[in-house]
């Protein structure tokens, strides 16, 4: 097993990439902190975990939240700033107010974590893991709030694990960029369109590799990153896209 005897607090733990980041990391042997707003599927998956699991209530916009999780952990090896949201739209169609609750959630969240855990992991080393996006390195006229925190996110990884680098800390800090993953996300756009089978095969034709990802492709992705395997490796963009950004 190739996490045992680490603990991992994942952001975002109830659903989707979280989800299958949670549920393979304690199948290498790994205890979670599942962190979520969503409370009824977050306690859920970690009655599912149990013993290796624990759910906590945890807005990742929120200091006193990130004060009170981390503050119940006695050694913090990983955290996974996974929390995020899509906000669709172009520069004409996004509010301000939209973009400011984009860049809370999906800027502010991860600034937040990173801080967090550079705190509590600066006397022992660890791993953050940053889940920025395919969308943080490439641009689509019809994600403006999301191409710019994603972006925001791969360069303050960058910034995070130059300081934990010159401090000595012996903490890595690395960006993962999924391209499209089948999670309860897209299963609410393809509920939402006329035309699902037309949008899911567009999904599908933008990855060489043809077909989009799965959770357990990024969640391995996590493992590596979160495992000594990988102590060599900071400040890294790792696209797990199939393809879809060459
Ligand atoms: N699914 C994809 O295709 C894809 C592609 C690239 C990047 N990503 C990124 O991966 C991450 C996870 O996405 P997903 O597809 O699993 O989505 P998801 O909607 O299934 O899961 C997101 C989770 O974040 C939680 N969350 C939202 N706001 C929060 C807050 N303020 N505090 C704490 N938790 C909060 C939600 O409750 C939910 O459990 C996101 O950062 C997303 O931008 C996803």
């Amino acid at each position: 097993m190739r996490l045992n005897g680490k603990t991992a607090l994942i952001t975002g733990g109830s659903s989707g990439l979280g989800a299958a980041m949670a549920r393979r990391f304690v199948a290498e042997g790994a205890n979670v902190v599942i962190a979520d707003i969503d409370d009824p599927n977050g306690e859920a998956l970690a009655a599912e975990l149990a013993p290796k699991a624990r759910y906590v209530h945890l807005d990742v916009t929120q200091e006193a939240d990130w004060a009170r999780a981390v503050e119940g952990i006695d050694t913090l090896d990983c955290v996974i700033n996974n929390a995020g949201i899509t906000t669709a739209g172009n520069i004409e169609q996004v509010t301000l107010e939209q973009f400011r609750h984009e860049f809370d959630i999906d800027v502010v969240g991860v600034f937040l974590g990173c801080k967090y855990a550079v705190a509590a992991m600066k006397n022992h080393g660890g791993s953050i893991i940053n889940m920025s996006s395919l969308a943080g390195i490439k641009a689509t006229a019809d994600l403006v709030a999301y191409n710019g925190a994603k972006a925001a996110v791969t360069l303050m990884t960058k910034s995070v694990a130059m300081h934990c680098a010159k401090s000595g800390y012996g903490i890595r800090c690395n960006s993962i960029h999924p391209g499209v993953i089948h999670t309860p996300i897209l299963d609410k756009v393809l509920a939402q369109v006329p035309n699902p089978d037309e949008v899911y095969a567009g999904w599908v034709a933008v990855h060489p590799i043809g077909r989009i990802g799965k959770p357990e492709d990024i969640a391995a992705m996590a493992v590596y990153l979160a495992s000594d395997e990988a102590n060599f490796t900071t400040g890294a963009e790792f696209r797990v896209d199939g393809g879809s950004s060459i």
